[in-house]
């Protein structure tokens, strides 16, 4: 299955700007409260988005339909989602963030992590990051 161990799958990613809705939702308390409980980190408020490069989508989004990681089941009105963990290489802990949305892009995920990424790493736009999904 992709680079590593059998539930190991890398994929690499450009850094990209949304429109400041993952500081929201990773602001929401129940939200920390769910990550801190299954992943054992308080999210930094945000979700750093990539945009895949190479032909993983595909492949990433068979992955995701099978194995489950964890289910958010969110406390006030918003859509369930599902949370991968990974390692954003070579070695911060983190996690991929799916929310269940009809249509949702294959080609993009969104990362959180215990830290600002984009400060720890020196990331802007366009920057490449290598992520590794632990699926379980
Ligand atoms: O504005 P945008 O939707 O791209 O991002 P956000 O989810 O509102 O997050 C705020 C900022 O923190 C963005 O620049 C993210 O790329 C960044 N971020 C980060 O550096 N490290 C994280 N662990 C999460 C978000």
């Amino acid at each position: 299955m992709g680079v590593g161990s059998d539930r190991e799958f890398i994929v690499k990613g450009r850094v990209f700007s949304g429109l400041g809705e993952g500081r929201k939702f990773a602001s929401l308390k129940w939200f920390r409260r769910k990550i801190m409980e299954m992943l054992g980190f308080e999210p930094y408020p945000g979700t750093l988005n990539l945009l895949l490069t190479g032909e993983v989508s595909s492949t990433l989004s068979e992955l995701f339909g099978k194995f489950l990681g964890y289910e958010i089941y969110p406390e006030d009105g918003y859509l369930p989602g599902r949370v991968y963990r990974v390692l954003i290489l070579p070695d911060i802990p983190g996690a991929i963030v799916r929310p269940c949305i009809p249509n949702y892009p294959k080609n993009v995920v969104e990362v959180i992590a215990p830290i600002q990424l984009r400060e720890a790493l020196g990331l802007k736009d366009g920057d490449e990051v290598k992520v590794k999904i632990l699926f379980e």
